[in-house]
């Protein structure tokens, strides 16, 4: 983040891109499983308060279920058992998912999926399309957006001409284009050095601080422990937590 979004996000009126949410959901899971053909156990029966406007991590070693947890909770999966529920609203009655998703939930993916062809810029654009914000104004934010993770003049660039951890602010930026009110990220650190690394969290810990629910999925304790909230899983279940 460069340093004038850094002084102006102390006034969140002076960010326009970091728009405060209002409603910050809490997320619960009542005795969720997850079985995928060929009877794999991805998740093996989670029960789970997540209270609105923290900042989570949930850990745990590779193939414990972590992703598979993030993916029901943004409605991209559904569970084998048990129940979603997200701001009080059982996922499984939602009428139109893939609007919840758009406008509630914004998205950090492990390999960050920015579409190879189109700039930053445009990657940054795509959630807003069908909200009613006019061309110009997708534009506008998207550049704002750029600008809050310290993306100004890069716009237009492909992601191939970024670095891993420019990819990753990109993806960032994009997730936040709809100003969720609940923040997923799966390994958004995966791929960085230990600056890039912070400026990622940090922008995590503006967008909660702005009310939002972060939940931020990582196999590395010192990022998991920039949270508020250390959930740990293994074997598709949550086996302790630390407030830290
Ligand atoms: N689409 C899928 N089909 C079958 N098995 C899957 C699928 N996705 C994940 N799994 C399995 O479910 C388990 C949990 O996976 P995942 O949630 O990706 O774990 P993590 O993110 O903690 O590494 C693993 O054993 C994985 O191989
Ligand atoms: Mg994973």
């Amino acid at each position: 983040m460069s340093d004038t979004a850094r002084t102006s996000t102390s006034d969140p009126a002076g960010v326009p891109a970091l728009d405060p949410t209002s409603g910050a959901p809490s997320v619960v899971l009542e005795e969720v499983t997850r079985v995928y053909p060929g009877k794999v156990v991805a998740l093996a029966g989670v029960t789970l308060t997540i209270e609105p406007g923290t900042f989570v991590a949930v850990t745990g070693p590779s193939g414990c279920g972590k992703t598979t947890l993030l993916h029901l909770v943004a409605g991209i999966d559904t569970p084998t058992t048990g129940r979603v529920l997200v701001g009080g609203t059982d996922l499984a009655t939602l009428h139109d998912p893939s609007r919840y998703r758009r406008d509630q939930v914004g998205l950090v993916f492990q390999l960050h999926q920015l579409l190879p062809r189109l700039s930053a810029r445009a990657n940054v654009e795509l959630p807003m399309f069908g909200t009613g914000r006019s061309s110009g104004e997708r534009r506008h934010r998207a550049d704002e957006l750029l600008a809050l993770v310290d993306l100004a003049g890069r716009e237009d660039r492909l992601p191939v001409q970024l670095s891993g951890g420019e990819r990753q602010r990109v993806a960032i930026a994009r997730a936040l284009a709809n100003s969720p009110h609940l923040l997923l990220a799966d390994e958004p650190t995966g791929s960085l050095d230990s600056v890039a690394t912070n400026r990622v969290l940090d922008m995590f810990r503006e967008v909660q601080q702005h009310g939002a629910t972060v939940i931020m999925v990582t196999h590395e304790h010192d990022v998991a422990a920039r949270s508020d909230r250390v959930v740990e899983m293994c074997d598709g279940r949550v086996v302790g937590e630390t407030a830290v």
